[in-house]
């Protein structure tokens, strides 16, 4: 099977999920990139029967709305019941990296603000040690060289992503050459430098199931505890 061909099958298990749980009034999160974009293909389906979406990025909204489904601001829409997303990588605890579509902040929100999150990737996005994908970390645009600095007291090795403007007007920095043995540590304390508006890592919130998409079929995991 093609990668394209897993994202779609995790994206059609996404769905089954979903369906399976849909009540009036339920609230969706959607989240960005080539995955979820599956997923809001197959959301399309059930338009007439969705309460509402709440859109991770400028483009999921966008697509959303083609397919008629509503999309409403979060701050209209309460706590979202379940909230689909893909991811740059997983590791066994489903602590994510994400951002490679630059809609960390939006999607990392939208984790906080959901009863569930529902990861879905291809196999090729589970890891043993996060941080072979570069760590992307959204910085205020001005604070990018004290950010940059910062990073690489840290040890990582921080890269400007050229012409991205986030859809908050912000900038990226991807952080090369990290070893993330505590991404929790690591998340805390890259949002603790000043400028960084947040960053790729989902660990104090990760997900609650992933569905990973394998030669051999769709896979539903759960986190293993942290030792
Ligand atoms: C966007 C993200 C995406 O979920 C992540 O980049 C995975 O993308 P894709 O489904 O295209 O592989 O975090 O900011």
């Amino acid at each position: 099977m093609t990668q394209d061909e897993l994202k779609q099958a995790v994206a059609k298990a996404a769905f089954d999920y979903v369906e399976s749980k849909l009540e009036d009034d339920m609230i969706l999160g959607v989240g960005t990139g080539s995955t979820a974009n599956f997923f809001i293909e197959e959301l399309g389906k059930i338009s007439d029967r969705l309460e509402g979406t709440v859109a991770s990025s400028e483009e999921t909204a966008r697509r959303l709305k083609s397919h008629n489904i509503p999309v409403f601001d979060l701050n209209s829409a309460g706590q979202i019941a379940i909230y689909v997303d893909g991811a740059d990588e997983s590791n066994a605890h489903l602590q994510l990296i994400k951002g490679g579509g630059a809609a960390l902040t939006r999607e990392k929100i939208l984790a906080a603000a959901s009863k569930e999150f529902v990861c879905i990737a291809d196999a090729s996005k589970m890891v043993g040690v996060l941080g072979e994908f570069p760590l992307p970390v959204e910085i205020i645009p001005m604070a990018r060289s004290y950010v940059g600095r910062e990073i690489v007291k840290l040890g990582g090795d921080p890269v400007y992503r050229e012409g991205c403007v986030t859809d908050n007007g912000n900038h990226i920095l991807d952080v090369y050459n990290l070893d993330i043995l505590d991404p929790r540590q690591l998340e805390r304390d890259l949002n603790q430098i000043t400028g960084v508006v947040t960053n790729g890592l989902f660990a104090q919130r990760g997900a609650d199931i992933l569905l990973l998409g394998t030669a051999d079929g769709v896979e539903t995991r759960r986190a293993e505890p942290l030792s």
